[in-house]
C-alpha cells in the first residue's frame, strides 16, 4: 500500500473523483459476472452526488489532491445494516486483502457502533470466500456459503423450455399474494436467516418492491417472470427474473408454497422463463443460491446450471 494511503469518508467526495474506480468496477462486473452494473452505478452517482452515502474512501496522494484507490458503502434499512459495496481499483490490490479488508474494518466498526442497529448484512459476490472470511469472522460475523450459477442459453446440454399457458405473466396486482407466498416459502429456511425480510410480509413486500421497481438487481424483465395461482386463490408459485445485460437474465426470485412442492411447479416456471428468453435472443441466465438449499441446488444442476463463482453472505446480529 502507498505510503500516504489514508481513509476518508465517502461524503466529502464528488462522483467525477471516484470516475476511474467506477469505470473500472464496471468493467470488473461485466467481466466476471456478465453484468452490467452501469444502471447500478448511476444511483450511486446520485447518492454520492446528494452526499447522503455513508462509506469511506481509500487514498493515496496529498491531503490537497486525494487519489482514490478504493471505496465501500452501506445503507440503513431501519435497525438494520447493509453492506452495499466494496471495490479496490485492480491497481492498487496488494494481493493479500489488506486494501480491502482495511475499508471493511471502518464499515463494520461504524456499524457495530451504531446506537439501535440489531443486524447487518453484507453479500459481496465479487470476493471469493477465503477473502473476508477473517475480517467478518473476528467481528462474530456468521458465513453462509451461497453460489452464482450460469446457465448458457446456447449450450446443448441446456434445456430448450416449452412455452405453458398454465403461467400468469408477472403484474403488480400480484404483489402481496406473492409477499404472502415468499413468507410461507422461506419460514424456517436458511434463506431467511441470510435476509430477514423473508420472515415478514412487510419485509417481502420490501424485497418485492426492490426486485421489480430499482435497478439494484437488474431491470425488472416481466415477460419472463410468472406465478402459478393455487386452486383456491393466492399463488401456489413464482419465478422472478431481471435483465442484468442486454441478453443476460438474472433469476432473483423463485419459490413454492410448502404444499405443492416436488410437483413440478419450479421446473415448469423455469421452463417458460427459459423459452421466453430464449426466444427473444437472451444467451445466458444467472442466479444465486445457498449451498445448502440442497432441493434448489438439485433443480438448478437438472437444468443445465453450473457455478461460476463461490461467496459467503455474512450476518451479524446484536
Ligand atoms: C426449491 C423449490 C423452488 C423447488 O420447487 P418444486 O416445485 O418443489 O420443484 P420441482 O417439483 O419442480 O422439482 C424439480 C427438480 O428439483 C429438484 N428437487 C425439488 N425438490 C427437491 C427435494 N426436496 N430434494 C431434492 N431435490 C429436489 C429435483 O431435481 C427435481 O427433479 P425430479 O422431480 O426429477 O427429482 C422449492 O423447494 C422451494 O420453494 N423452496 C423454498 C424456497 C427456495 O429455496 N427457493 C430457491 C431459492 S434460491
Amino acid at each position: 500500500m502507498a505510503m500516504m494511503a489514508e481513509v476518508l469518508d465517502l461524503r466529502q467526495f464528488r462522483p467525477a473523483q471516484l470516475e476511474p474506480l467506477l469505470a473500472a468496477e464496471a468493467e470488473e462486473w461485466l467481466r466476471e459476472l456478465h453484468w452490467d452494473y452501469r444502471t447500478s452505478l448511476d444511483l450511486i452517482r446520485q447518492y454520492i452526488g446528494a452526499r447522503v452515502l455513508p462509506g469511506y474512501v481509500l487514498t493515496a496522494g496529498t491531503p490537497r489532491e486525494p487519489r482514490a484507490q478504493g471505496y465501500c458503502f452501506f445503507v440503513y434499512e431501519a435497525q438494520k445494516g447493509l453492506i452495499g459495496d466494496l471495490f479496490i481499483h485492480p491497481a492498487s490490490r496488494g494481493g493479500q486483502q489488506a486494501e480491502e479488508r482495511l475499508l471493511l474494518q471502518h464499515m463494520i466498526e461504524t456499524l457495530q457502533a451504531t446506537p439501535g442497529l440489531r443486524r447487518i448484512e453484507a453479500q459481496l459476490m465479487s470476493y471469493r470466500p477465503a477473502e473476508l472470511a477473517g475480517c467478518f469472522s473476528r467481528r462474530s460475523f456468521q458465513a453462509f456459503r451461497r453460489l452464482f450459477l450460469l446457465l448458457d442459453l446456447r449450450s446443448p446440454s441446456s434445456s430448450a423450455g416449452a412455452a405453458d399457458r398454465g403461467i400468469e405473466r408477472w403484474h403488480a396486482g400480484l404483489a402481496e399474494a406473492a409477499a404472502e407466498l415468499i413468507q410461507q416459502a422461506y419460514e424456517g429456511h436458511i434463506d431467511s436467516l441470510i435476509n430477514d425480510q423473508y420472515r415478514s410480509q412487510a419485509g417481502s413486500m420490501r424485497f418485492l418492491h426492490n426486485v421489480v421497481h430499482f435497478p439494484g438487481c437488474g431491470d425488472f424483465d416481466a415477460a419472463s417472470s410468472g406465478v402459478i395461482r393455487a386452486p383456491g386463490g393466492g399463488i401456489a408459485a413464482m419465478l422472478l427474473a431481471s435483465r442484468v445485460q442486454a441478453d443476460v437474465a438474472h433469476v432473483t426470485q423463485v419459490c413454492v408454497a410448502p404444499g405443492g412442492r416436488q410437483r413440478g411447479l419450479a421446473r415448469r416456471l423455469f421452463q417458460h422463463a427459459l423459452h421466453n428468453l430464449r426466444s427473444r435472443g437472451f444467451r445466458a441466465v444467472t442466479l444465486t443460491v445457498t449451498a445448502a438449499n440442497a432441493p434448489a441446488v438439485a433443480l438448478y444442476r437438472q437444468l443445465g446450471f453450473t457455478t461460476l463463482r463461490e461467496f459467503d453472505a455474512y450476518v451479524w446480529e446484536a
